[in-house]
């Protein structure tokens, strides 16, 4: 049989980049990665009102970022808001706004774009989880889970990547789990939508790689555990956030 050229070559491009990629790795494990100024950059940090959105917040307040905080908490919120301030922020505004529903979201960023400007770093961060057993989770909750943790990133997208695209500067940040690599007993519905979102983001990245706009960056976080509270009720089967 006649060997394929094509295929052959394709194999030597993916092992030769798969390499390339080692030495990058191990390179830049001694020597340290220039990093990007966020300064006068426009984010927006959903499910800002506690937990790592809000200490995502303070931390881009610090490097001298616009915020654009939404949380569908407006107390949480404007706790957040006032954190920010006296961490040394120069610009934040705050929106209540549920993620989980559609129309929601394209009004308050229709609101955005008016009063602030094109977002240029979107971080999709808000999340639930129901903590059940798949069984004993209530259909309505297991809806919840994929409307915010997943569902609300399609929306996102929809509303703030075209202005990206189209002044080919961007960033988007999908706030995944590692319980979007792998399953975990008891957090099914959770580890759908945390996949779910992961596969979203890498494929959109898939995609604005391959028209080049390689202005617009993709970063998907798939964090372990930390103690937020967000998982407290799991073991006991209490819900949170729901
Ligand atoms: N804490 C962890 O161990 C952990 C691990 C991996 C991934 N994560 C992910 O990190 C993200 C943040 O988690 P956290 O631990 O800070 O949780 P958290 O409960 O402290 O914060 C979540 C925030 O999202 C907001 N929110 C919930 N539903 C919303 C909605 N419909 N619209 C807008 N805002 C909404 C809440 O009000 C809250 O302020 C989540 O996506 C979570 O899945 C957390």
């Amino acid at each position: 049989m006649a060997p394929n050229l094509n295929s052959v070559k394709n194999l030597f491009v993916f092992l030769g980049k798969s390499v390339f990629a080692l030495l990058e790795v191990m390179v830049f494990t001694f020597i340290p990665r220039p990093q990007k100024s966020v300064a006068g950059e426009i984010v927006l940090i959903t499910g800002s009102g506690s937990g790592l959105g809000r200490l995502l917040a303070l931390k881009f307040a610090r490097l001298g970022s616009v915020l654009v905080l939404w949380d569908v908490s407006k107390e949480g919120n404007e706790e957040t808001s006032k954190m920010a301030w006296e961490a040394g922020a120069t610009k934040v505004y705050t929106y209540t706004c549920d993620c989980s529903r559609k129309e929601e979201v394209y009004r308050v960023a229709d609101q955005v774009k008016k009063e602030v400007g094109d977002v240029s770093i979107l971080i999709n961060n808000a999340g639930i989880v129901t903590g059940k057993k798949f069984l004993d989770c209530p259909d309505e909750l297991m809806e919840k889970s994929i409307d915010v943790n997943f569902k609300a990133h399609l929306w996102t997208y929809k509303a703030f990547l075209p202005a990206m695209i189209a002044n080919d500067h961007g960033h988007l940040v999908c706030i995944s789990s590692s319980a979007g690599l792998i399953g975990v007993n008891g957090l099914a519905d959770y580890c759908a939508t945390k996949f779910a979102a992961f596969g979203f983001a890498e494929s959109v990245f898939m995609e604005t790689f391959a028209k080049k706009q390689n202005g617009v960056k993709t970063t998907i976080v798939c964090p372990f555990f930390i103690n937020t509270g967000m998982f407290d009720g799991c073991t006991t089967g209490r819900t949170r956030n729901c």
